[in-house]
């Protein structure tokens, strides 16, 4: 008898593929996740599940899911699973780190472009038909080259985006709870979170959502920033405070946002931050591009399929499980 395996979204078919060469496969083919009763129900008779960041695999789910031998995460974060929960019972989790540090750089690094040169407000201004004339005072935003880039979080993501700011002749300053010695090729000087505040230019956020980065940037850190400051995040929305973040956008104590994740996501069409026109809001995209994506689902399937071979997983968050 095959394995069963549930698939929680439509992923990029290769990974699909690799699934039903050696197991039967369930997949959850509609745009908005599979509503919790029916995911529930859906784990009671499976062996491995293949889920997202938008599952939440907790004590409830793994009590309903008796026979479950794996959990393969298609993203690199994993703060959707109570892993200890999981290494308790032995059942190992997948993540997918790696493949989508560049992508995900890029991302960041457009969102900084984006908010630096307000492009948005620029599209937004010729669509609506108020472009007139060439204007010497017209969407006047900031230079990115030769500015200051404070990176908070130096893993992956952060040292790749030292690397693109290299490239724009940006001074690199960096903030990491754990990571104090870089590679001096990066030339990214590490300093303690006021200073990178206070001195940048531009903030990018790189860190995991954990109880230590909740709300890491709150109402304290954005008076720390500049007013010309920008705040890029494409990490967790968790980790900037909402509020604090629309009172810093609103009283222009910071000059600009540009998000990639939020919180509550997704972010609703009326939310205060969405009426600011110095906040760029896209819906969690970093990783979105089709070589990326393809590859996040090959990866996780190789997890999944491992996990259920009784094989170590090629990429496991919680080791001690399979011990
Ligand atoms: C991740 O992988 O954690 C991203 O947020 C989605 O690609």
């Amino acid at each position: 008898m095959k394995p069963k395996v549930y698939v929680t979204r439509q992923v990029p078919e290769e990974g699909i593929a690799m699934l039903r060469q050696e197991c039967e496969v369930e997949v959850w083919e509609e745009e908005l996740p599979v509503p919790r009763d029916l995911l529930l129900d859906k784990v009671r008779d499976i062996d491995g599940l293949y889920c997202l960041l938008t599952e939440r695999i907790d004590e409830e789910l793994l009590k309903a899911a008796s026979r479950l031998r794996v959990v393969s995460n298609m993203a690199v974060g994993y703060n959707n699973i109570d892993v200890a929960a999981c290494s308790a019972r032995g059942i190992p989790v997948g993540n997918t780190p790696g493949v989508l540090t560049d992508t995900t750089a890029d991302l960041a690094f457009a969102l900084l472009l984006a908010a630096a040169r307000r492009i948005v407000e620029g599209m937004d201004y010729v669509r609506s038909g108020q472009w007139r004339t060439w204007g010497p005072m017209l969407l006047m935003g900031s230079d990115v080259h030769g500015a200051t880039l404070g990176i908070v979080g130096f893993g992956r993501i952060g040292q790749t985006m030292a690397r693109r700011a290299r490239g724009f002749d940006m001074r690199v300053l960096y903030h990491d709870a754990y990571v104090s010695e870089a590679d001096p090729a990066l030339g990214a000087i590490c300093v303690d979170l006021d200073t990178l505040l206070g001195e940048s230019d531009f903030v990018t956020l790189h860190v995991p959502l954990t109880e230590e980065t909740h709300h890491l940037i709150g109402e304290k850190e954005l008076q720390r920033m500049k007013p010309t400051a920008v705040l890029v995040n494409t990490s967790r929305g968790e980790v900037v405070d909402p509020q604090a973040l629309y009172g810093a956008l609103r009283d222009r104590q910071i000059a600009y946002a540009a998000l990639d994740v939020t919180e509550p996501e997704p972010i609703p069409a009326d939310h205060p931050l969405l009426s600011l026109s110095n906040c760029l809001v896209v819906p969690h995209i970093g990783s979105a591009s089709v070589a990326t994506r393809t590859k996040m689902a090959i990866m996780a399937a190789e997890n999944l399929l491992a996990g259920l071979r009784g094989d170590p997983l090629p990429h496991c968050v919680n080791p001690e499980a399979q011990s």
